[in-house]
């Protein structure tokens, strides 16, 4: 049963600056989430009540604060359906999530001629990191591209895999085109020719909204920052399987990871230490823990659900516009983001008369440049939903879509 009105209102009242300013409509929520009450608080009471440097010290804030943060990690990895926390590594971001396997599994394992499979929709975040790795290994980038409704097919899948393919690494969802690859199928299709690949899931826009199973997925890797799925910034996730990231060479080194340390070497500690050197996000970690809570309570089948009638409502509206080109596939199998450009209206400018009205979306390349040049253009409009939006933002959106080109002294043509 979809989100009555009745409450949705209630959610609203658990975001502080929705509720206070009703004029504003935050439609940028690809970019971050705003953030529920509770895990602000959740944030205020780590750093008033518990907040000592965990795994260090006998003492009550020592270890209050390990408490903390390995029970976040604990209600991590059972939200995504990790077998045990130790497969939950925190780190900043997906961004530094990814950089982590380029440098620690990405130069250690490929070579010359061996080949990294990803596909023209993803995020620079999964992308430059692999161009340092075939600079430096001298193994080739292959990209998947999408059909014209921006699905990744299973042709194009077996045309560009090959027994050299080493890293397969893929979105989950796009936050350009709301492409949700079947990347279960994909990981397993992509294992019977190239049994020795590791497989990496991107699934940064995927986890705000969705259910996740990772043993189900059966990816080695898998990342994701908190933030946009309602937490504080600076805490993000890299999932692996256990024999994976004990395998992998530390990324960081110092304090925190080590067992024995020796003047001119050291042994390390298996994970998810070994991947965190140094003092950690407790607070972040104890909001992303918060966070979920949150999510879950509110029911990640019902959240996807409202999501989606939100963003198909959105769609249809917006194709009925004049002057509007839709880059967001018409796949019904996808994620809440619709970008669009207005005809002879930069982008910016759609985003600042927005604004004038106090509707935020996002403006520029949206972090994925070649998806962009492939689709023949620099730059888009992105609105983004959530599960705080409503049908009536919609509307006053696509109201104010129409007076953009008017705005710029453009008629309808
Ligand atoms: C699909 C995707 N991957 C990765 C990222 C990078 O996330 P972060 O900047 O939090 O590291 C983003 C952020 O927009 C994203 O949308």
């Amino acid at each position: 049963m979809m989100f009555t009105q009745q409450e949705i209102n209630e959610i609203r009242k658990d975001f502080e600056y929705l509720q206070g300013n009703p004029k504003v409509i935050y439609f940028d929520n690809g970019a971050t989430s705003q953030k529920p009450k509770k895990v602000t608080d959740a944030l205020v009471e780590y750093y008033q009540y518990e907040n000592g440097n965990p795994h260090r010290g006998a003492h009550y804030f020592a270890m209050k604060s390990t408490e903390v943060y390995e029970g976040s990690r604990e209600r991590v990895a059972h939200f995504i359906g990790a077998k045990k926390p130790a497969e939950v590594v925190f780190l900043r971001n997906a961004t530094e999530a990814l950089n982590l396997l380029a440098y620690s599994y990405g130069l250690y394992h490929l070579e010359y001629g061996d080949e990294i499979l990803i596909s023209i929709l993803e995020h620079h975040s999964n992308l430059v990191p692999w161009q340092f790795v075939a600079q430096k290994t001298g193994a080739e980038m292959v990209f998947l591209r999408p059909d014209e409704d921006m699905q990744i097919t299973e042709e194009e899948l077996l045309q560009k895999v090959t027994s050299r393919t080493r890293i397969f690494s893929v979105t989950a969802a796009s936050n350009v085109v709301g492409t949700m690859p079947d990347v279960k199928t994909l990981i397993r299709k992509v294992r019977e020719i190239a049994p020795d690949v590791c497989c990496i899931v991107d699934a940064s826009q995927y986890v705000p909204h969705h259910k996740l199973d990772v043993t189900d997925l059966d990816c080695d890797f898998l990342v994701f920052s908190g933030h946009k799925m309602l937490s504080a910034m600076g805490i993000g996730v890299l999932y692996g399987k256990e024999e994976r990231l004990n395998a992998m060479e530390p990324f960081f080194y110092g304090g925190d990871m080590i067992e024995y340390v020796y003047e001119c070497k050291s042994s390390y500690l298996p994970s998810p230490q070994r991947f965190e050197a140094g003092t950690v996000n407790v607070g972040g970690a104890k909001s992303l823990a918060v966070a979920m809570d949150y999510l879950e309570a509110l029911g990640m089948d019902k959240i996807l659900e409202y999501e989606s009638a939100l963003m198909n409502y959105a769609y249809d509206k917006m194709k009925k516009l004049d002057d509007v080109d839709i880059y967001t596939t018409s796949n019904l199998k996808r994620s809440p983001v619709l970008s669009f450009n207005i005809k002879d209206v930069h982008p910016h400018d759609v985003a600042s008369i927005l604004e004038h009205y106090h509707i935020a979306v996002r403006s520029g390349h949206h972090c994925a440049q070649p998806l962009h040049r492939s689709l023949g253009m620099n730059f888009s409009c992105r609105a983004s939903f959530a599960f705080y939006n409503t049908f009536e933002e919609i509307d006053a959106f696509i109201n104010h879509m129409e007076d953009v080109r008017r705005m710029m002294g453009l008629g309808l043509e």
